[in-house]
């Protein structure tokens, strides 16, 4: 790869470290903009990264199943009939059509709209018409692609695309205990059911909501409400590995009111804020270097009254539809090009800062592993079987004529 290109996205020198009084300088714009860097993390973050997705509140029943996406890899989760929660790429193994279109359902047995093969609740192949015709065809060779499914202390449900048999990063190396983190002793989060959920799309980077949603400097300046919703001046951030914990102490009244606040972001893209009325899941959905969605799933303490949901619930909503603003209007102004980066202040942006750290290592740790392979590497992709040779001749081919997916126009 080109030296050029390394610089491009500030790949070319180490970024210097942070010393507790002097301002740290950011990641450079070019890791917000560019299609090459949006691929890289695809790579490198989305595809091997544990990523909490949703509540097992979500998934009651055995057959209860729901449809996410991240990068454009759309999966299922589902309840087994042993009362696991599973998951697989929404991908036939057949002909690679959608096993489901819809967003969420029940179902004894997924079947595939196609040609008609249909798998069982933990993704198993049941029937394949016609196949059994055949020779060779080994139905146990051709179960939906699994990908890895934990249930943390506290119900939420994570995932790992990574395809092989274990994933690679464990949860613990980025997560350990963080579900059982003292905050959490006051909560039951069996109380919490599901309310709705809502969707705001709009032109940025994930990363650049990631860098809004955890730190407070903006507050006082952009969020008329947080002063009714935390005390600004007690809010501080303890961070590790890929989590970010946001600490601030309640007045009595705010605690009166319900907005005692326990928020925790996870590296790469996922947040939760439980209160005693309300949580708030929040996913940033990145779909190219500058386009991404803010999703939320609201869900409502099943003891709470009307008014003390609604008070919280509509100051959140309040809060998100103002980030959303600023990002943009950030955004516009790293793809225009004038700006590259600035000093960011080491306390009341440690938030961002440690998310960043944490970005740049993984990316580069990926990065540094693909240069030393001269090739991409895509942790979530099939594995093809021993007995491939043909499609194992015909892939290596289309690698030779640089026509891997989205790879053309990078020069290893
Ligand atoms: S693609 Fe699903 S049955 Fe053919
Ligand atoms: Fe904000």
């Amino acid at each position: 790869m080109s030296n050029m290109f390394l610089n491009y996205l500030g790949l070319g020198s180490r970024t210097p470290v942070a010393e507790d009084k002097s301002p740290v300088r950011a990641l450079p714009s070019s890791w917000y903009t560019s299609q090459e860097m949006y691929e890289l993390e695809k790579r490198a973050i989305f595809s091997r990264k544990w990523q909490l997705i949703t509540h097992k509140s979500r998934l009651s029943q055995s057959g209860d199943w729901l449809k996410f996406e991240i990068t454009g890899y759309e999966f299922v989760l589902c309840r087994k009939r042993n009362g696991e929660i599973n998951g697989f790429h929404n991908v036939c193994r057949h002909r690679a059509f959608p096993i489901v279109q819809e967003q969420q359902g029940s179902a004894k047995i997924f079947a595939c709209k196609y040609h008609g093969w249909s798998y069982g609740l933990d993704g198993k192949l049941a029937k394949a018409p016609k196949y059994d015709e055949l020779e060779g065809f080994d139905k146990s060779q051709n179960g939906l692609f699994p990908i890895h499914v934990r249930v943390d202390a506290s119900g939420f449900v994570w995932i790992n695309l990574d395809g092989n048999e274990t994933p690679e990063v464990p949860w613990e190396a980025d997560f350990d205990k963080i579900d059982t983190q003292e905050r959490y002793s006051q909560y039951n989060f069996d109380d919490y059911v599901l309310d709705h959920e809502y969707k705001v799309e709009g032109a940025y980077n994930w990363k650049i909501l990631a860098d809004n949603f955890n730190e407070c400097y903006h507050c006082p300046t952009a969020h008329p409400d947080i002063p009714t919703l935390a005390d600004i001046e007690t809010h501080a951030v303890d961070s590790e590995f890929g989590w970010i914990k946001h600490v601030s102490v309640p007045t009595e009244e705010q605690k009166s009111l319900g907005l005692a606040i326990a928020s925790t972001y996870f590296f790469p893209n996922s947040s939760i804020s439980v209160l005693p009325h309300f949580i708030m899941l929040q996913r940033f959905l990145p779909h190219g270097p500058n386009r991404s969605t803010m999703h939320y799933q609201i869900f409502r303490n099943k003891n709470s009254s009307e008014e003390q949901f609604e008070l919280i619930h509509q100051l959140y909503k309040r809060v998100v539809g103002e980030d959303k603003v600023l990002c943009e209007l950030a955004q516009k102004n790293l793809d225009a090009g004038i700006f590259v980066n600035g000093e960011m202040h080491p306390r009341l942006e440690k938030g961002p800062l440690h998310f960043q750290k944490v970005a740049r290592e993984t990316i580069r740790e990926h990065f540094e592993r693909e240069k030393a392979a001269k090739r991409p590497i895509w942790p979530a992709r099939q594995k093809l079987q021993s007995t491939t040779g043909v499609s194992k001749d015909d892939e290596e081919l289309c690698s030779g004529l640089a026509c891997q997916t989205n790879q053309s126009e990078l020069a290893w």
